[in-house]
């Protein structure tokens, strides 16, 4: 597939572009910088942007089969939630249906797992606005109709996280 990573210098994000590159996929790297990915391969393009900017994230968009997000601002930032509207957007807009977004453990549905420590200390005081973010992120992935049935699902092997699959068949884990 022709798939387009939001986020792809990041953490998260190089472990998706290495994932989607070795099982044969073309790979568009977006970020503000995606010239941190160091990365050579002959499948690999990247496109410096700013979510933040409508127009830009439209243009990205365009052409892909699939869209995955990683998109993070460490501890604060509404980056993950403008961004994913701006992506939702673009999507619908070029009939794009498939979406996987990184997410975090403990928003949404999966909030029932966290424990005192996490729900009030981390998420409830020091993370804060990056738990709001997500839970923002989540709700427009939700309400996109890109996909049904979601459910959280961890889409990263062994990190600590989850994702969001819309359009089951986009994501990576998926036999
Ligand atoms: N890493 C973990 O273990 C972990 C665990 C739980 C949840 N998560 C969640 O997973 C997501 C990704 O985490 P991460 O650790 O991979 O984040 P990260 O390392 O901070 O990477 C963030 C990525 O977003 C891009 N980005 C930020 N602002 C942007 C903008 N305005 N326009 C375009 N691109 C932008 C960055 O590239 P540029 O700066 O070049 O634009 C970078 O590629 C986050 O939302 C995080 O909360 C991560």
């Amino acid at each position: 597939m022709n798939l387009i990573i939001f986020g792809a210098t990041g953490t998260v994000g190089r472990l998706l572009v290495d994932q989607a590159l070795s099982q044969g996929h073309r790979v568009t790297a977006f970020a503000r910088r995606p010239s941190a990915l160091k990365l050579e391969h002959r499948d690999l393009t990247r496109q410096a942007g700013d979510v933040l900017d409508r127009g830009a994230v439209a243009d990205a968009v365009e052409g892909h089969d699939a869209v995955l997000i990683a998109l993070g601002a460490g501890r604060k930032g509404t980056v993950r939630a403008v961004g994913t509207k701006h992506i939702v957007e673009a999507m619908q807009r070029h009939g794009v249906r498939r979406l996987v977004c990184q997410s975090t453990l403990g928003a949404g549905d999966s909030r029932a797992v966290l424990n005192f420590f996490w729900k009030r200390i981390m998420f409830g005081l020091l993370l804060r606005p990056a738990y709001a973010d997500h839970e923002a992120q989540e709700a427009l992935v939700r309400q996109s109709g890109l996909g049904a049935p979601m459910s959280p699902v961890s889409c990263c092997g062994n990190l600590p996280t989850t994702a969001i699959c819309a359009g089951r068949q986009a994501c990576p884990t998926d036999p």
